[in-house]
């Protein structure tokens, strides 16, 4: 596929109907090489993937779900269940931080902005080569005990995203998108 009719067909696959196969060691490995190669004003590298596959996954999903308990006295063993599974969805998770250097001559914004494209290069190295992959925070990405967990410093880095992959069973539907003159304008000086 071309790419730029990837870029145009690119969709998310809910996370829950994500299903093996995963990718590959060797889909991972291009996955994250083509994820790094990002615009990084600097070269601060300020971004960091961590890579959980299934006892990874089942190390985090204890710790949501002790930490669920422990804040939701009231929680039926349904929902503990539920954190419990809830990085534990699809074949491979990739947890993307951002680590800004600060302070900085470069702005911590444009720092974060990297570590955006990390994530959504992430979201189409992971389709093009045939997988399909959702971007999620929900709860856990702002909650410092998880970021802790995880090996991070609360104080300074940031969840950007859980990375979500796997195979779909089938193609998502189309998802309405803004119109382009909703988004899109010429300018050619002040009105
Ligand atoms: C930073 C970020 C965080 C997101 N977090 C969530 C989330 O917690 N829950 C959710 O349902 N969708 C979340 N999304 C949206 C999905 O990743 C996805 O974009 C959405 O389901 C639309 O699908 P599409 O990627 O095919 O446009 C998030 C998107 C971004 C950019």
């Amino acid at each position: 596929m071309e790419t730029i009719d990837l870029m145009l067909t690119r969709r998310s696959v809910k996370a829950g109907d994500l299903i093996e196969p995963g990718p590959s060691a060797e889909d991972l490995d291009r996955i994250v090489r083509a994820a790094i190669r990002v615009p990084d004003h600097g070269k601060l590298t300020p971004w960091r993937i961590q890579v959980l596959h299934k006892p990874g996954q089942a190390r985090l999903g204890d710790f949501l779900a002790d930490l669920f308990a422990r804040h939701n006295p009231d929680a039926r063993e349904k929902q503990i269940e539920f954190e419990r599974q809830r990085p534990q969805r699809a074949p491979v998770l990739l947890v993307v931080t951002a680590r800004p250097v600060i302070p900085h001559k470069i702005p911590e914004m444009e720092q974060l902005l990297s570590g955006g494209a990390v994530c959504t290069s992430i979201l189409l190295a992971t389709q093009a080569l045939g997988y399909r992959a959702q971007w999620l925070t929900e709860w856990p990405a702002y909650r410092a005990e998880v970021v802790a967990f995880l090996g991070h410093n609360p104080e300074s880095d940031n969840v950007l995203g859980f990375f979500y992959l796997g195979s779909a069973a089938q193609a998502p539907d189309e998802r309405p998108r803004p119109a382009i003159a909703d988004v899109v304008s010429e300018w050619a000086g002040p009105a």
